[in-house]
């Protein structure tokens, strides 16, 4: 991407594994600095293994996003590392498939503050420090399928939150623009443990069964994730905003 992210400040929440840690991977790779998030500490950040001076340019701290003052210390302490803000790539998230009325109302509620209101509050604390610098910035929120039309039975305020979420996206990017551009990537089936466990049940034969209803007959990566966000933050990506866009191989 000839040097588009070198000297760029990138936040990736929840990079300690899954999604998250391909997408940081993704952004240190092209030369930007990565700061990421999760509730439990990793130390070194899994996703700067093998990159050169990659260790030099990340950082990974615990905040969990449930709790807004978690956010701005967080946010707080990157800036003051790394001197700005010019990416957010809200990641942190998921749940587990459930039967809806045998978990508790603090499940669901739990799941849409995690889902929701979480990358709201991280969005706004961002939008702060990026409309503050010249150059502005740019905001990726990372959604599912589940938020489509059909519904998501199992995943019910899960779906809920994420269909929220691309919701959000289009009045901040009308609210945010020209500075800030706020896009939203709506996820297939993306390989990583949480997926492995909840999605496809640790079966290979219902990984088989789940990869021939794609028309790519394969499942996504978390690198292919990432990329998919270095385009829409970068130059090239320059005049998408407020868009949900679809990465599932085909799937819907
Ligand atoms: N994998 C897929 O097929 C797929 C499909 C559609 C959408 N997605 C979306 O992609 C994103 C990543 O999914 P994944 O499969 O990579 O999940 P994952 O493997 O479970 O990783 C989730 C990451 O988020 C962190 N996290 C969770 N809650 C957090 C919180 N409250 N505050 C801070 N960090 C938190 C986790 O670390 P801690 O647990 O230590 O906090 C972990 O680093 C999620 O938003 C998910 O909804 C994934």
């Amino acid at each position: 991407m000839a040097g588009e992210f070198e000297g760029k400040v990138v936040i990736v929440t929840g990079a300690s594994r899954g999604v998250g840690l391909g997408i940081a991977r993704r952004f240190l790779e092209e030369g930007a600095s990565v700061a990421s998030c999760s509730r439990r500490q990793v130390a070194p950040p899994a996703f700067a293994a093998g990159i050169p001076d990659g260790a030099e340019r990340s950082v990974h701290w615990v905040c969990d996003q449930r709790d807004f003052e978690q956010i701005d210390s967080f946010v707080t302490r990157v800036v003051e590392r790394f001197g700005r803000l010019d990416v957010l790539i809200n990641n942190a998230g998921g749940a587990p498939t459930t039967s809806t009325t045998e978990v508790s109302p603090r499940f669901h509620k739990a799941t849409i503050e995690n889902n929701l209101t979480g990358p709201m509050w991280f969005a706004l604390r961002a939008h702060r420090q990026m409309i503050a610098q010249e150059s502005g910035g740019s905001i990726v929120n990372i959604s599912s399928q589940a938020s489509g039309q059909g519904g998501s039975p199992t995943l019910v305020s899960y779906g809920a939150a994420k269909a929220g979420l691309n919701h959000l996206t289009k009045s901040l990017a009308k609210e945010w623009g020209p500075k800030i551009r706020v896009n939203c990537l709506s996820l297939g089936h993306v390989v990583t443990e949480m997926w492995r466990e909840y999605i496809a049940g640790g079966d290979p034969a219902n990984e088989e069964k789940l990869a021939r209803m794609i028309p790519l007959k394969r499942f996504a990566q978390p690198e292919e994730v990432g990329d998919a966000c270095l385009f829409l933050c970068s130059p090239r990506g320059g005049y998408i905003n407020g868009a949900t866009v679809v990465f599932d191989g085909g799937l819907t």
